[in-house]
């Protein structure tokens, strides 16, 4: 298998220019698990700061990307214009863009082919609401999600999915390591069926919502958990701990 651990930090609409160069200082110094991927996501004000101070080997990923490479889009950012300022990744499909700013299936699986051609490795996150998964749906509403991306994209090569229930988002609600186990393993399902077992046994599946130093351990032991998307807590001196939870 070997698919090499990864985390991701998103900072969603916080910190200032002080907050940010004192988490990247902290990243820095830092011992961190030589073995695990890293990638912080700033607010677009701050990612060519972040490249800047960051050390080489930890990558910066834009919050979001639009899905044209130039032209008449006002306050949209295009994946040529990340690659070209050295942000090597992107997030796409948050639920946060998802809910508030009603981004739907096939605006988020264009804009994965957009990130993809303009050579950018895509967060493509996905997830149930509350009510979603009391009706017994999260598995289909999961693989429909992604569905609508490997419409258009037959190279999953630079995607990493989050699978990332909304009830567990900022609430301190984590899910179970049973329950966030069981969607990775039927998300790996669905990639053997509907992409390829190429795609299955390759890509890396992350866990995220309510992630803390004290339950990354136990969900990183899980066999289809292969990292974390973190989003209060890469704010804290604990992502730190979080990075390495899979050598803990
Ligand atoms: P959280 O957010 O860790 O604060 O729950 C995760 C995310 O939204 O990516």
């Amino acid at each position: 298998m070997g698919r090499q651990f990864f985390v991701g930090g998103n900072f969603k609409m916080n910190g200032s220019i002080k907050s940010v160069t004192e988490i990247i200082d902290n990243l820095n110094k830092a011992k961190l698990d030589e073995n695990a991927e890293v990638v912080i996501a700033p607010p677009s004000l701050y990612l060519l700061l972040a490249r800047e101070h960051l050390r080489k080997g930890i990558e910066v990923a834009a919050q979001n990307v639009f899905d044209k490479p130039n032209g008449a889009f006002t306050g949209e950012i295009s994946a040529q214009q990340l690659k070209e300022s050295g942000i090597t990744w992107t997030l796409i499909g948050h639920s946060e863009r998802r809910v508030i700013l009603q981004e739907d299936d096939a605006f988020v699986a264009s804009k994965t082919k957009a990130a993809i051609d303009g050579g950018l490795g895509v967060i493509l996150c996905c997830g149930e609401s509350l009510e979603q998964r009391e009706a017994g749906k999260t598995i289909e509403v999961v693989t429909t999600q992604l569905k609508a991306v490997a419409d258009k994209v037959k190279d999953w090569s630079k995607i990493v999915i989050a699978y990332e229930p909304i009830w567990a988002i900022g609430t301190g609600k984590v899910a179970t390591t049973e329950q966030a186990q069981e969607v990775h393993a039927a998300i790996r399902e669905w990639l053997k069926k509907d992409v390829s077992s190429e795609a299955a046994d390759k890509t890396r599946i992350l866990y995220g919502g309510s992630v803390t130093e004290k339950n990354s351990p136990e969900l990183a032991k899980q066999a289809d958990i292969d990292g974390f998307l973190v989003g209060g807590a890469s704010l804290k001196p604990a992502f730190i701990d979080i990075i390495n939870s899979n050598s803990a």
